[in-house]
């Protein structure tokens, strides 16, 4: 099957969080079951391209018409470890994807639009044409919606849609619509695109979900809530009128990239046979971010995008609560919000005297790698998380969370003391409710068992290191949602044309 994965980030070349692992762990275990992969992306500025890794121009150019001016577009080639990427470069007074981020523009929805309707123009082209088109998220939700607009010769391309947040679901005035050759007075409708708190704007993740041969997330338990509670975003009545094509699938981690046997970022070495090695992983921790060698303190850290989701306020009591409770804390975190990010620079700065507590405001692959592999603990608070990668990379690297019961963390933790499940698969600590309260008790009883009972602690750590977290089985998952996807579109061409 020639399968073409549509989204902002992939890793390692472009990512800002857990969609651009999704992309590369996906693409890289699809490509190893033999399918033709590839992966669409902006051609950013700033890619982390290896030296080796040059793009390529393909010969292919386009003009795709925006706000009625044609923009000249090439495809540039790059070949990654195990998939191709197709990076989709405009030429364009905009300069839309020439900004030094991915992400946080005032113009987002117009770059990302622009680029929905470049993908829908290229994969239109009979030379490019893949069996199924995925789709991610809200940047990428007009894509079907222009598919489905389109009246193909060679029939529709079948589109598989999921959605990793529901909390960004692309809410645009109706002109953008018009901008990229869309009827608004067709679309903006509660049947198409109109939004449920705003009929007047249009939603392009909604739009997305309608047009789409099969829509996903990226886990069971964000798949239900989203579709009975209010962390559906005003969707929820969307979600259930869809569920005859909508599912959760739970996401892998690239296990060569999330390896602490193989992994070239962390200084030592370490698997289920030889756990002590992480201690040594440990001290090269306290070195590099200057906490003072103490064997009495657990280290609790954070690796996160500092963003409401993730819940910023439980994140700033749970680490002045570690400290006070005699642990050592780290942050690795990254925030776009300006308020968040001034916010974490007066902890930071209030902190900074203390020879136990460290904070890294910034995207850092290397020192996440690091963290991952000297920390004991991982604070996850979130308010929602649709499926959370940070605590099955932290629990691969023999690190315990501490997270809140929701979406994936629900679906991938079972709690030392309260859950029903046998000893073996224990791995982490859950608390229920958004509060201080919930969330100390729930550090009281791992700092607790860090400290008196060092030996099941240990037991806690290998039980997380032993689970299976590979892309194998959620890739058989998407293979089958692909299939149906293009029997799906086989059904809806054979009703057509017998109209
Ligand atoms: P989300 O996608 O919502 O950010 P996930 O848990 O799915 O959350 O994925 C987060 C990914 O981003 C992980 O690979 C994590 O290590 C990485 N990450 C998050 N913040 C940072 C940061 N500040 N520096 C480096 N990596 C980060
Ligand atoms: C999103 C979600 C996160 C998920 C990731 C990959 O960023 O916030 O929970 O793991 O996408 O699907």
């Amino acid at each position: 099957m020639h399968i073409a994965m549509v989204s902002a980030e992939c890793a390692p070349i472009a990512k800002a969080g857990g969609l651009g692992d999704f992309v590369q762990g996906l693409a890289r275990e699809l490509a190893r079951c033999g399918e033709r992969v590839e992966v669409i992306l902006p051609a950013y500025d700033g890619l982390r391209l290896a030296s080796s890794d040059q793009p390529r121009p393909l010969g292919i150019a386009f003009q795709v018409p925006f706000r009625g001016v044609p923009i000249d577009c090439q495809i540039l080639g790059l070949s990654l470890d195990g998939y191709e990427c197709r990076l989709i470069a405009p030429r364009s007074a905009q300069r839309f994807f020439e900004r030094g981020r991915l992400y946080g523009e005032p113009d987002d929805a117009e770059r990302f639009a622009f680029f929905s309707r470049a993908v829908a123009d290229y994969v239109s082209r009979s030379e490019s044409r893949p069996d199924v088109l995925h789709c991610n998220d809200w940047q990428t939700g007009l894509a079907p919606v222009l598919l489905a607009e389109r009246r193909e010769a060679l029939g529709r391309i079948p589109v598989c849609y999921s959605l990793h947040n529901v909390g960004y679901q692309g809410w645009v005035e109706a002109d953008l619509l018009t901008a990229v050759g869309l009827d608004p007075a067709r679309l903006l409708t509660p049947e198409r695109l109109a939004d449920p708190g705003d009929p007047r704007r249009a939603n392009l993740m909604k739009g997305g979900i309608a047009a789409a041969d099969v829509v996903n997330t990226v886990s069971p338990r964000y798949a239900w809530e989203i579709q009975n509670t209010e962390q559906g975003m005003g969707l929820q009545a969307w979600f259930q009128r869809h569920d005859y094509k909508f599912g959760g699938i739970l996401n892998g981690i690239d296990e060569t990239v999330w390896n602490p046997l193989t992994d070239p970022l962390i200084p030592v070495d370490f698997g289920p046979e030889t756990l002590p090695r992480k201690a040594l992983d440990r001290q090269a921790l306290r070195a590099r971010l200057g906490l003072e060698e103490a064997s009495d303190r657990p280290i609790i850290a954070v690796v996160s995008r500092l963003d409401r989701q993730k819940g910023v306020d439980l994140i700033a009591h749970g680490l002045q609560y570690g400290l006070a409770s005699g642990a050592q804390i780290a942050l690795l975190g990254s925030a776009i919000e300006p308020a968040i990010a001034e916010r974490f620079a007066q902890l930071k700065s209030r902190l900074e005297t203390s020879p136990h507590a460290r904070l890294e405001l910034g995207y850092d692959e290397s020192l996440a790698h690091l963290i991952y592999a000297g920390a004991d603990l991982i604070l996850i608070p979130s308010l929602y998380e649709p499926c959370g990668l940070t605590q099955l990379i932290a629990m691969r690297y023999g690190t315990v969370p501490i997270a809140r019961r929701v979406g994936g963390l629900a679906d991938t933790i079972q709690d030392a003391n309260y859950s029903s499940a046998p000893f073996e698969s224990r791995n982490g600590y859950l608390f229920d409710e958004p509060t201080t309260e919930a969330l100390e008790g729930a550090m009281d009883r791992a700092i607790a068992l860090w400290r008196d009972h060092p030996d099941y602690f240990s037991r806690l750590r290998l039980n997380g290191m032993r689970g299976d977290y590979s892309w194998r089985r959620p890739a058989r998952e998407y293979l089958d949602l692909y299939a149906y996807a293009r029997q799906a579109q086989c059904a809806r061409a054979s009703a057509s044309s017998r109209r």
